[in-house]
């Protein structure tokens, strides 16, 4: 399975390294053969060599040049990164990028063999819309997005349950990995509050190749107690 703690602009370098040291450690001391992603702030990155993957956030599509306040593949590359999450609901609904940015970003770091996170997810207002208007406009996020790149990991996170504490239920998460499945059989990641407390059923669940954590995957602890639960699912 995939465990992906998304640091979002939480910890500072020397609270990042501090950080990924523990939870390689958790790694280590307990032979855990689950794939785990991390992603801290882009002023977190550093030359790393160790069991997890460090990614990027967000990063322009571009090698470099004229382009105030971003970060492209040159600086990505001092850093050895080859991980990028692309299109998160953070970037989408806060940072306003459209489906036509979230298409040029992606295969831009395809091109380069990046590995992809790709984030789908509705908004309140659409869940409330019904079950097909919300398939609808899911699917749309997957306009212009190549779902057979070899090195692709779709996320489906809800918007309303990012940070909210609210979660779908385990048969709603079922029923949607089930028909998102069809569309891409990239691993398919759940993300929208999940936290020591529901990890483990969601875990669990059909469809879920694992999932992706932000606030709780800030206590390194909880997140090492969730990568746990994932080698528990796996090796019985
Ligand atoms: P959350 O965030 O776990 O705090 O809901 C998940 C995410 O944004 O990826």
């Amino acid at each position: 399975m995939i465990i992906a703690a998304n640091l979002k602009t939480n910890f500072t370098r020397a609270k990042t390294t501090e950080y990924i040291e523990e939870i390689e450690k958790f790694i280590k001391q307990n032979s855990i053969s689950q794939e785990i992603l991390i992603f801290p702030t882009s002023s977190s990155l550093n030359l790393h060599n160790g069991e997890a993957i460090i990614g990027v956030q967000n990063a322009y599509a571009t090698i470099n040049g004229a382009f105030t306040g971003e970060i492209g593949q040159e600086q990505l590359e001092e850093f050895e990164i080859k991980t990028i999450l692309i299109g998160h609901s953070e970037r989408r609904h806060v940072l306003g990028e459209t489906q036509d940015e979230l298409i040029k970003k992606f295969n831009f770091y395809k091109e380069l063999k990046y590995k992809i996170v790709y984030c789908i997810g509705e908004p309140l207002e659409i869940r409330e819309a019904g079950h097909a208007k919300m398939m609808q406009y899911i699917s749309a996020q997957y306009d212009g997005i190549d779902t057979n790149y070899e090195n692709l990991i779709i996320a489906y996170e809800p918007v309303w349950a990012i940070g909210t504490g609210l979660t779908p239920t385990l048969e709603d998460i079922i029923v949607i990995h089930k028909e998102l499945k069809k569309k891409s059989h990239a691993p398919l990641l759940y993300g929208g509050s999940v936290k020591v407390t529901n990890a483990n059923d969601v875990l669990a669940l059909d469809g879920v190749d694992g999932v992706l954590v932000g606030s709780a995957a800030l206590n390194a602890d909880n997140f090492c107690t969730m990568i746990e639960f994932a080698q528990n699912i796996e090796i019985n």
